[in-house]
């Protein structure tokens, strides 16, 4: 069992990410956004003219990101990327080299790497499955597709009337399908995980579910 390891895992735009940091923040320990790495290699590969699908050479890109965190900001070769690998089409980069095993497997210990004696939250798709297995809390974060388009469409000022909102949400659902499906560490809710359905909580509510999960299971461990 890792005591110091929270593994929150779900689909896009669940909030799993600020929900993750948050608790980070409230227990002192360090944040892993392991979807970052992954759109770190689809940004680097594009950056390098390598096509996504090209499996081998991605993996090495993976196995030698020159990147650095610094708080909330991300570096890749030293340029600040913290928003670059936001964008929509990098997302869509990011689920294709995300299928690639190989790519899997190079950015393994890298991840791994983010636990310190200090402790580590981190999400993702497999972080409770493949990456810290012996994590002392897994949970499954999620929230139905609509809210999920909703609460994206708030942060861009998008009506939710408009098709511009539709195309987010088709988009959710075409990413969810994609992540679902495929054959290397699929999304899916684990038996050994807590669900937390975030449709009618707000964030301060899911963070301290998540405490209260963890303060029991250090209690009885
Ligand atoms: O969470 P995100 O949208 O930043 O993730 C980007 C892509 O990376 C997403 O399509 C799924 C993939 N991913 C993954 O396969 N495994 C992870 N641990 C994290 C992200």
């Amino acid at each position: 069992m890792n005591q110091k390891v929270i593994a929150i895992d779900g689909p896009s735009a669940s909030g799993k990410g600020t929900v993750a940091a948050r608790v980070a923040a409230a227990l002192g320990w360090a944040y892993l956004d392991s979807g970052a790495l992954y759109r770190l290699t689809a940004l680097y590969a594009k950056n390098q003219g390598i096509a996504w699908n090209n499996e081998n050479e991605v993996a090495q890109l993976a196995a030698s990101l020159p990147v650095e965190f610094i708080g909330q900001t991300i570096l890749l070769n030293q340029q600040d990327v913290s928003q670059a690998i936001r964008a929509e089409h990098i997302g869509m980069g990011a689920s294709a080299v995300a299928k690639l095993p190989a790519v899997r497997t190079a950015l393994l210990q890298r991840q791994r790497d983010f636990l310190t004696h200090q402790g580590l939250v981190c999400d993702g798709r497999d972080m409770g499955s493949v990456v810290f297995p012996q994590a002392a809390l897994k949970i499954f974060l999620t929230a139905s597709p609509e809210i999920r388009a909703e609460r994206r469409a708030k942060q861009l000022n998008i009506p939710l009337e408009s098709a511009e909102f539709q195309h987010i949400l088709a988009d959710i659902q075409a990413r969810d399908e994609a992540d679902q499906n495929r054959s290397v560490a699929p999304l899916r809710q684990f038996p050994d995980a807590e669900l937390l359905d975030t449709s009618d909580l707000s964030i301060e509510e899911a963070v301290k579910k998540v405490l209260d999960w963890y303060s029991k299971k250090s209690k009885t461990q």
